[in-house]
């Protein structure tokens, strides 16, 4: 009421007389006076009550910083007030993320709350019916606990509701009818609990309902079918229930819509023509349920759409040409149904188009030549169908293509000479068709080849291309069943990856060339040919004139890591990475010596002789003894970390200094057969100095093993210090440190871009702290030694670190200076959120790049998402914390092209230091 007398009185003022304005403002100030009397005595009562009730709630719950005698409560963390000092109620209390459990029944006592959220923490048992007493409460957000039992009907006395999440939780029974009277709900959330029944139909009556999310549970019967009618629906999420009947053509009334998920459901009845109001219409998942029926003509009205997906339902008819007008279509699967007629011509239009899944239906006709208008397209995917027609020469100027499959359809003609320009190709399938001729050696060019090679169950004849032996990152290579003849070429002996075989039922004849994939085969590989021999078949007469050099390998372990996904960073829970870990023990022998830990005289008798060795900082030389560093890497004790190229020891030298020590994996011999580049290389890293990057004091060689040396650093890792440490008691809250730490791995990493470093394993783990914590990033040789473009090792698959992983790299395979900028992005919110890169919390396929970049959509606000601890503790925090976040949003942009130079991140986060 003060508040309003103040406003008026100013408008009045432009019309009242002198003498009126003077009686008016007396009477005011007498009134005034004695309302503040009143308020203040009551309100200094409320603010008595909200003590005494936080003092109840914080005996439950034991918030740390909490009940400090004689502070102001408003001041504890995650407490929001209304009024001043003194005279307080609050408003909002956000404790997620806080490993907090016990009995909420005391926070119904405070009744001026209006946001609560107590997400993302340990609570259980059933959710207290005491919070239908919160009648001021416009968002309540439950989700990421343990909650059991049913949704109480108490929560719909909530009447000002505006947002309610209750997902992840153990929740069960049905939705309860209760919930009907909130009819302000504009979010409603109780995704992945275990609610069975029906959705109740008055969820159709909510009119101001935009987001409901109710998938991962066990609803069965109808999705209301006036869902969507009297609102502006904007995401309806589903999947993952036995929801049975049609999909309501209400939600489309609108146009509003942008988000669909209904897979795996057992959903009938036809895809409603009305979808094409929907001009906003961005993701439509509908995969795995039983709808029949043809693809409607309207959806290339919706303009908008990037994603579809409708995978294993009984559709019919054709793939309609008026997909074409979904110029932003990135992703389109209709496999597993059936769809007949050919492909439209029109969608050589698709220019943003990634993936088109087309198996498995009865599609014919050729593959049209202006499919090469889809110059994004990554996988193309027309198996299991009956194409017909020759494989276009010109389908590699599709240049991302990384993933053809043609595999079961009755393609004809030759394998064009030009398939050797899809240079990013990972996997090809042309099995089970009518190929004829030879296979053209360009094949032999395709370096990137490295899932698989099937071109078995063709007519295809002639010799085996020596070339395919350059084909070295390839696991599985299948020519069965051709009429292919001569011998093996002994340069098959180059495929060093190759797990898995098939030259059966050719023509082929002479021995198997001796390679240990070759002979570790089964027979069948190769039977039913002219006249192979050697092992594992009979053994030869050994007058076929082949060399049968043995092929010296010393290599102990051998990783094959595919990294296979779609490159879809804008939907959540589509980006689908595996990976694929093959471990090979080819030396059993050699692992096993290395890694049973030896006794003390064994250890001198194998102690290892070392080829090369090196101090490089002088006054150092003294106190590091190589034969000393080579022994303490020989004892699992001294172990401190296993990371993805190397382990870490921990080395005491007889001087009493100790060193860390960084033993790489050996790897196809690139030790031995690169030794002298690589001490060029570490001599050069040496002298690169940089207060921020770990450089190399020393180094030794023996066998294939490099050990590196570095200064012994006492705090640690990043990841120790954010993730280990903070679940403390005596947690100390400190940004200015994690922002100086934050600055200094973006100067050491600026620093390696512009001396053109590129880093291959940018992660928290990576990053170690000095006893000043200032930051120092690691592993900066293994950018430079593993560096797979200057050809020292055939590892270019790997990738990094998971969670740290940029989205492109999916399709590119390439880490590039963008990518770095990206991990280190993930870096920054690691240290923003405190939460770890990938966490099973975020939901299924979301790291915490996705689930920070989704907190609008999800209409949470950037303090649900960033450590209230330190958030909280003053504005200028929070607000230097913001600044942050829009850094690390912006390394963090699916698109590399966006993303800042490392230069300018150091720029952009030291402002935020300035303030
Ligand atoms: C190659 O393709 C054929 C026919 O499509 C299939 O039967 C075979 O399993 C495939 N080979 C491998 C190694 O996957």
């Amino acid at each position: 009421m003060r508040n309003l007398s103040r406003n008026p009185s100013m408008e009045w003022s432009s019309w009242l007389t002198f003498p009126q304005l003077c009686a008016l403002a007396v009477a005011w100030a007498v009134m005034i006076l004695m309302e503040f009397e009143l308020v203040n005595g009551a309100q200094a009562q409320a603010s008595d009550r909200t003590r005494t009730a936080l003092v109840a709630i914080n005996e439950e719950l034991r918030v740390s910083g909490w009940g400090i005698e004689g502070s102001d409560f408003c001041s504890w963390t995650g407490i929001t007030c209304h009024g001043d000092n003194g005279n307080s109620t609050v408003k909002k209390l956000n404790l997620s993320h806080r490993s907090l459990t016990g009995n909420l029944t005391a926070i119904a006592q405070l009744d001026s709350l209006e946001i609560l959220d107590l997400s993302s923490n340990e609570f259980h048992g059933p959710i207290p019916l005491e919070l239908g007493k919160l009648s001021s409460l416009v968002l309540l957000d439950l989700s990421f606990n343990k909650f059991e039992g049913p949704i109480p009907r108490e929560l719909g006395r909530l009447k000002s509701l505006r947002s309610l999440n209750l997902s992840s939780n153990l929740l069960v029974g049905e939705i309860p009818d209760e919930l009907r009277s909130l009819e302000e709900l504009e979010e409603f959330q109780v995704s992945s609990n275990v609610l069975s029944g029906h959705i109740p139909l008055w969820v159709g009556n909510l009119i101001s309902l935009r987001v409901f999310a109710a998938y991962e549970n066990e609803l069965d019967g109808l999705i209301p079918d006036k869902l969507g009618s009297f609102s502006a629906l904007e995401m309806l999420n589903l999947h993952s229930n036995q929801l049975g009947g049609p999909i309501p053509s209400s939600i489309f009334a609108s146009g509003k819509l942008e988000v669909l998920i209904l897979t795996q459901n057992n959903l009938t009845g036809g895809i409603p023509a009305n979808i094409g109001n929907c001009t906003r219409l961005s993701s439509v998942r509908i995969g795995n349920n039983r709808l029949t029926g043809a693809l409607p003509l309207t959806i290339g009205n919706a303009s908008s759409l990037t994603y579809f997906e409708a995978d294993n339902n009984n559709l019919l008819g054709e793939v309609v040409s008026s997909f074409a007008g979904c110029f932003n279509l990135t992703l389109l699967n209709l496999a597993s149904n059936g769809f007949t007629g050919s492909i439209p011509m029109e969608f050589g239009n698709l220019s943003s188009l990634q993936e088109l899944i087309l198996s498995s239906n009865n599609l014919s006709g050729g593959i049209p030549l202006s499919i090469i208008g889809c110059k994004n397209l990554n996988k193309l995917d027309l198996s299991y169908n009956r194409f017909n027609g020759t494989l276009p020469k010109e389908i590699c100027n599709m240049s991302r293509l990384q993933f053809l499959f043609l595999g079961h359809n009755s393609m004809r003609g030759e394998i064009p000479h030009e398939i050797g320009n899809c240079m990013k190709l990972l996997e090809l399938d042309l099995g089970s068709n009518y190929l004829t001729g030879m296979i053209p050696p360009e094949i032999g060019h395709l370096k990137s080849l490295q899932i698989s090679l099937n071109l078995s169950f063709n007519h295809l004849h002639g010799s085996l291309p020596p070339e395919l032996g350059r084909l070295d990152k390839l696991v599985s290579l299948d020519v069965s069943n051709n009429q292919l003849s001569g011998t093996i070429p002994p340069e098959f002996r180059g495929m060093l990856s190759l797990i898995e075989i098939d030259f059966s039922n050719n023509l082929l004849m002479g021995p198997v060339p001796s390679f240990g994939p070759f002979q570790k085969s089964p027979n069948s590989s190769f039977l039913g040919n002219r006249g192979l021999c050697g092992e594992p078949l009979t053994s030869c007469e050994g007058s076929f004139g082949i060399d049968h050099e043995d092929y010296h390998h010393r290599v102990s372990y051998r990783i094959i890591l595919a990294v296979i996904g779609s490159g879809l960073a804008v939907f959540t829970s589509v980006t689908i990475v595996v990976l694929l870990f093959m471990v090979r023990e080819r030396q059993e022998k050699v692992a096993k010596s290395k890694s049973a830990g030896p006794t003390e005289e064994e250890e001198t008798d194998t102690r290892p002789t070392i080829e090369a060795g090196n101090v490089f900082i002088d006054n150092l030389r003294q106190a590091i003894d190589l034969e000393a560093v080579v022994t303490a890497t020989l004892k699992d004790s001294n172990k401190l970390i296993t990371g993805t190229f190397s382990s870490v020891y921990k080395a005491a030298m007889p001087s009493g200094l100790i060193v860390l020590v960084k033993k790489l994996k050996s790897m196809d011999r690139t030790i031995v057969h690169h030794q002298s580049k690589m001490i060029r290389e570490l001599e050069r890293l040496s002298k690169l100095s940089h207060e921020n990057l770990m450089q190399p004091i020393g180094f030794v060689i023996y066998e294939d093993v490099a050990l590196l040396l570095h200064h012994y650093l006492s705090n640690g890792t990043l990841t120790q210090l954010l993730h280990e440490s903070c679940k403390e008691i005596d947690y100390e809250p400190d940004w200015p440190r994690r922002l100086s730490i934050a600055i200094g791995v973006a100067e050491g990493l600026a620093f390696l871009h512009h001396v053109a470093v590129i880093h291959l394993d940018i992660s928290s783990a990576n990053v170690l702290l000095d006893s000043n914590y200032k930051p120092l990033l690691g592993e900066i040789e293994i950018s430079k030694l593993l560096d797979p473009s200057r050809g020292t090792a055939s590892i270019s698959a790997v990738a990094g670190s998971f969670g740290y992983i940029p989205p492109e790299y999916a399709y590119t395979m390439q880490v590039t200076a963008p990518g770095n900028v990206y991990s280190y992005g993930v870096i920054l919110l690691e240290i923003l959120t405190t939460r770890l890169p990938v966490d099973e919390g975020f939901g299924e396929g979301v790291d915490l790049v996705k689930w920070v970049h989704g907190a609008p959509t999800r209409g949470e606000t950037p303090e649900q998402i960033l450590d209230a601890r330190l958030s909280t503790v003053s504005f200028a925090w929070r607000r230097e914390m913001l600044s942050a976040l829009k850094v690390a949003l912006l390394c963090t942009d699916s698109t590399p092209a966006k993303r800042p130079k490392m230069k300018k991140v150091v720029e952009m986060l030291q402002e935020v230091k300035q303030g």
